[in-house]
């Protein structure tokens, strides 16, 4: 295979993260896979498409890239394949925890935030520069009077471009030169003179942590705006126990995201969502299932709309091939067995979509290992038990969300079909959609839908799938306003 664009279409696709969860990799083969600048083979198919999913042309050939529908028809080939989840500048101080910043400069990058570092003389006692460099692929900045450095990228320059500066670990030291105003190296300079949020993950000894000095000085940064995360508590390097230890660095970077990019506010801030979404996959042994075919397009888009309308989202997903949507906390399952208890772990909720195509039947007496073809006697029989019907139990449970939306795929007599379920599952609206051989509603981007309630029985426009979950989080959303307690 030839090389592609791989910074463009991992740009495409929503970020490094995003590619390793469609994958199912880990961050170290996407970082082979640029530097050998060509995916391997057996990855093309969910690659197209999955960019596909994302309004992309692509050349299953070459893996060239056409931009969604821009009426330019201009490839994206000459993409910088720019990192789009913002730009870090990291601040390391000089302690044993420094160590850590290169794990959280690794984990933003997974994230797709662009990492710059800036580490103090006290850190390069700790780790050097170079193994910073080497992470993320940019410069580590050490030195204030640096005649080189300034000529490549003034501090005050630095200061102002990244979008958040996070300072991991913030030495107590650290912590009370930014408190009184002091510039009297790059670290010191830089929080001066940003006007970017400023993020600090403080460790030190507890004592130190304790100390009214250092308790003087949190205070007067968080006044002035400053953000912190951690410390956490727990054993410390120096072989004491208490409050001071760095924060993990998944903690961290995940508190640099909401920084980065917050979490929208909207008319359902405050409520809990539970949507189920994609198919579930039922065993016959450890290598072959039963499925079907449902992308997760219309559950994932559902969880998108409801989040972007400031609802905490827990989107329990069968196996599919598409990004998990920003701001949704995703709980991968496979079976419906699972999906039931992932639900039930969800709980308490205020609503509960359940777009999921959930596989009516188990496999019984399933074998571990590969089932042998033994060549001679008949083919064997799968006997089948009925699952969970995991709608109708949310809309049965004691802790029952106030509004329960089932879907009902139907083939024939869509509406009487779609009103007999509404009935028998116990829910509050159902989403009645056609899902008729030539429709292409499983898998496709478009659903034609008719949204059923007690009260109205009303048939929407054909539109694509996304549109189908922002008119339906909208009337969910105009629901609690309207029914407000
Ligand atoms: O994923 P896509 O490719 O985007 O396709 C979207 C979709 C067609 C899968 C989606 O729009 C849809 O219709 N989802 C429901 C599919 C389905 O299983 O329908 P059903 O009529 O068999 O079930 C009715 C309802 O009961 C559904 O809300 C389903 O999630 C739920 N159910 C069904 C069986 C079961 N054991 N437990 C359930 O909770």
């Amino acid at each position: 295979m030839k090389n592609c664009d791989l910074p463009a279409i991992i740009t495409a696709l929503g970020g490094r993260r995003a590619l390793q969860d469609l994958l199912g990799v880990g961050p170290s083969a996407i970082s082979n896979y640029l530097a050998r600048g060509t995916l391997p083979q057996w990855v093309h198919a969910p690659v197209c498409e999955a960019l596909r999913a994302r309004g992309y042309q692509i050349d299953p050939g070459s893996l060239a890239l056409v931009e969604p529908d821009n009426g330019t028809g201009r490839t994206n080939g000459s993409s910088t394949g720019a990192p789009n989840g913002g730009s870090v500048l990291l601040i390391v101080g000089g302690g044993i925890a420094a160590y850590k910043a290169l794990e959280v400069a690794r984990r933003l990058q997974d994230h797709d935030v662009a990492v710059t570092g800036v580490m103090t003389r006290g850190a390069q006692e700790f780790i050097t520069p170079l193994s910073l460099s080497a992470l993320t692929a940019q410069k580590t900045f050490t030195d204030l009077f640096s005649l080189t450095d300034e000529a490549e990228m003034g501090h005050i320059r630095l200061a102002r471009e990244a979008d958040l500066v996070l300072v991991a670990p913030a030495t107590a030291n650290l912590m009370a030169r930014a408190a009184n105003g002091l510039a009297d190296d790059l670290a010191t300079t830089i929080l001066l003179a940003t006007d970017a949020p400023v993020l600090m993950a403080p460790a030190m000894n507890p004592a130190m942590w304790s100390n009214p000095a250092t308790q003087d000085n949190l205070a007067r940064l968080r006044s002035r705006g400053v953000n912190f995360v951690g410390p956490a508590a727990g054993d410390m390097a120096c072989g004491e126990e208490g409050t001071g230890r760095l924060s993990e660095p998944e903690v961290i970077v995940s508190a640099a995201r909401d920084l980065l990019d917050p979490a929208p506010k909207g008319p359902l801030a405050g409520r809990h969502a539970i949507v189920t979404s994609g198919p579930t996959i039922e065993p016959i042994d450890s290598v072959r299932f039963i499925a079907n075919r449902s992308s997760g397009k219309q559950g994932h888009a559902i969880a998108a709309a409801l989040a972007d309308r400031g609802a905490r989202v827990t989107l329990v997903s069968g196996p599919v091939a598409i990004p998990a949507p920003r701001h949704v906390d995703v709980v991968p399952v496979e079976t419906a067995r699972d999906m039931l208890a992932a639900c039930e772990d969800a709980l308490p909720a205020d609503l509960a979509v359940c777009a999921a195509a959930v596989a009516d039947w188990h496999v019984t007496g399933t074998r571990n290992g590969k089932m042998k073809k033994t060549g001679d006697g008949p083919a064997p029989t799968l006997s089948l038990a009925e699952n969970p019907d995991i709608l109708r139990h949310l809309s049965t449970h004691i802790s029952r969300p106030r509004l329960v939306v089932g879907f009902a795929a139907e083939a024939e007599e869509l509406h009487a079909n779609a009103i007999a379920k509404l009935a028998r599952k116990g829910c509050d609206w159902i989403v009645a959609n056609d899902v008729g051989p030539k429709t292409g509603t499983f898998g496709g981007d478009n659903n034609t839908v008719h949204l059923i309630t007690e009260a109205e029985n009303e048939s929407w426009q054909p539109m694509q799938k996304t549109a189908v979950a922002s008119k339906l989080a909208a009337r969910i959303a105009a629901h609690f306003g309207d029914n407000n307690d």
